[in-house]
């Protein structure tokens, strides 16, 4: 079956209010494309100047975290009802920086999957091995256990509004990309545990991104693979290039 492609732009701790505004006014004529979801998430304080700067384009915005609770004495965090108010569609969950530098685990992550599910934002599920467990063979395996984690409790229909980012850690920042056949082979190994979880049919509708080092020189053959239904793009995504993986 056919996937509409997904490209999100994560920002990262990256750009103030105003620069956002500024990044994204730069970056709207470029990622026209009508058959391509386009996403900018960002960081929470830039959710709003954002999404006014992008009103009237189909450019989705979506923030990088959310907390689990719905309001309280939560210092610090911010919640789905909030980044939905800020006009926020999509959240990313479980990216591995905050898994590694927030230690966030996967039995969090799950309920912060079903958090932003039950509040209508689009979680976009992040996970990918090291350097390591790549070494050691233990990809898939890895892969599989953090899909099945952060997706317990998660009904077919609700997981067919997820959109997965596969993002081997080993390529993220690094100018590292995964080859083409590296990324095949770890998205349709997360279709195959998809399918294991629900049925083929809810895993041929769920979205699977590739990202780590995604740019315009690489895109459009990561895209043309059948598992690699989209992108996560970090550096690339704050420049003009981003255009040009969006239209490659
Ligand atoms: P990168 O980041 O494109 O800069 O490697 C991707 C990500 O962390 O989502």
């Amino acid at each position: 079956m056919a996937r509409r492609k997904i490209i999100a732009g994560n920002w990262k701790m990256n750009k103030t209010p105003s620069e956002a505004v500024a990044l994204a006014k730069e970056l709207i004529p470029l990622v026209k494309n009508d058959d391509v979801d386009v996403v900018f998430c960002v960081p929470a304080i830039d959710i709003v100047p954002v999404v006014e700067a992008v009103k009237g384009t189909n450019i989705g915005v979506g923030a990088e975290n959310l907390y689990i609770e719905d309001s309280g004495a939560y210092t610090g965090e911010i919640s789905a009802d909030m980044i939905k108010d800020a006009g926020a569609k999509y959240v990313i969950i479980g990216h591995s920086e905050r898994r590694e530098y927030f230690a966030e685990t996967d039995e969090f992550l799950n309920k912060k999957v079903k958090k932003a599910l039950e509040k209508d934002l689009i979680p976009i599920l992040c996970c990918g091995e090291t350097l390591e467990q790549r070494e050691m063979g233990v990809t898939i395996d890895f892969v599989r256990f953090q899909i099945k984690s952060d997706l317990v409790g998660v009904s077919a229909d609700d997981a067919k509004k997820v959109v997965i980012a596969y993002e081997p850690i080993w390529a993220i920042g690094t100018g590292k990309t995964a080859t083409s056949d590296q990324a095949e082979e770890v998205c349709a190994a997360i279709r195959t545990c998809l399918a294991e979880i629900y049925d083929q049919q809810t895993a041929d509708e769920i979205r699977i991104q590739y990202g780590g080092s995604m740019n315009a020189a690489n895109a459009a053959e990561l895209l043309s693979k059948p598992n690699i239904d989209g992108g996560l793009v970090g550096g690339a995504s704050l420049k003009p290039d981003f255009g040009k993986v969006v239209n490659p």
